[in-house]
């Protein structure tokens, strides 16, 4: 098997941070309500910022973290499903700011689960001695309806990704994976329906707005990420005690802590930082792990679970040795 090792990460927010105190100043909502029940304290929403921008923003620092040329880089992945354009498709664009004229580029909508999806695809196209860019990017703020108390205290915008680099010898292995997909739960989130022709027969209006059934939702989450966790570990043949972070999305902190006590794991091993950001979809683990990598947390051959979960719905967890 070829080394699959992580080079480098960065994230990159907008300046400005919306606090649950000033959701108040228009929602019948409380920085109490909103923190007990998600873990949220405040989030990112671009003004200045978009999409594209806040990836290129983290293009750019992979390229000077893992010192690499924009022509070493083979693939150029954008996992987002808050795209400034559907075509030309957001990672065209990072291509093109940065200059990685070798690079295939392309994006990917998984949803909060574009991570690890992305992560998946990197892991099989990839070949020894090539190099890809994974980013997730959002601008979700854009499609929020800020007068919904129910999903506006929820979402936040974004971005970060990783270096990964595919070689015959080198730090990082692929340990195990286990992805699942249940369409028939994904009218339980939407957001962005697209507006219709002139000869259509069905004439509602496009409804951009988040629209969540969020029981229906924490119900997928606190079965399927324990259980895809569960299985994905199988595959590596490792215990849940020998991983030594859980870097799971970030879209209520109660989730994660079911999921923490479901496996039995402490709270070390599952990181949280919902509370600066709120749920970023695609962005949230690898702002997650910018985080742990710039306090210095990861060391060469700690072992990792990304899990990612959401719209789709969709779920997917992927085991490595970092
Ligand atoms: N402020 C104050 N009160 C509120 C708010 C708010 N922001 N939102 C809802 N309420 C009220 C409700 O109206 C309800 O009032 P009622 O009892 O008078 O009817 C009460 O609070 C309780 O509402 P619930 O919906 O039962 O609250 P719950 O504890 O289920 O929390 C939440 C809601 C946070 C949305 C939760 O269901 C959840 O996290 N679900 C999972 C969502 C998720 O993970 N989404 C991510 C997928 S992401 C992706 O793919 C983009």
């Amino acid at each position: 098997a070829l080394a699959f090792t992580i080079t480098a990460s960065a994230a990159a927010t907008p300046t400005k941070v919306l606090s649950n105190q000033q959701l108040t100043d228009w929602l019948d909502t409380s920085d109490d309500w909103i923190s007990q029940r998600t873990g949220i304290r405040q989030r990112h929403v671009a003004t200045t910022e978009s999409t594209t921008s806040l990836a290129v923003a983290v293009a750019q620092k992979l390229l000077m973290r893992a010192r690499l040329a924009p022509s070493d880089v083979d693939l150029i992945i954008v996992a987002t499903m808050s795209p400034d354009y559907l075509t030309p498709a957001t990672a065209t664009q990072v291509q093109a700011e940065i200059g990685a004229d070798n690079a295939v580029a392309f994006d990917l909508n998984s949803a909060c689960a574009g991570f690890v999806y992305g992560l998946k695809l990197v892991h099989k196209m990839l070949q020894a001695g090539q190099t890809a860019l994974l980013i997730g990017s959002e601008t979700l703020s854009r499609l929020v309806d800020w007068h919904d108390r129910r999903t506006a205290v929820l979402f936040g915008d974004g971005a970060g990704g990783v270096a990964i680099r595919q070689s015959q010898s080198g730090a990082g292995r692929w340990l195990g994976e286990y992805f699942a997909t249940d369409g028939q739960l994904g009218r339980y989130l939407q957001a962005g329906q697209a507006p219709t022709n002139p000869w259509q027969a069905s004439k509602t209006e496009p409804g951009w707005a988040f629209q969540m059934d969020g029981h229906r939702v924490y119900d997928f989450a606190t079965k399927r990420v324990p259980d895809s966790i569960d299985q994905a570990l199988a595959a590596a043949a490792l215990p849940a005690s020998a991983i030594d972070y859980y870097l799971l999305h970030q879209a209520n902190a109660r989730i994660i802590k079911r999921v923490e006590r479901k496996l039995g794991l402490t709270a070390d091993q599952c990181p949280i930082n919902i509370d600066r950001y709120g749920n970023t979809a695609a962005a949230s683990e690898p702002i997650l792990l910018a985080e742990l990598m710039a306090q210095g947390r990861l060391k060469r051959g700690d072992q990792l679970v990304f899990s990612g979960f959401g719209g789709g719905l969709a779920v997917g967890s992927v085991v490595i040795e970092f």
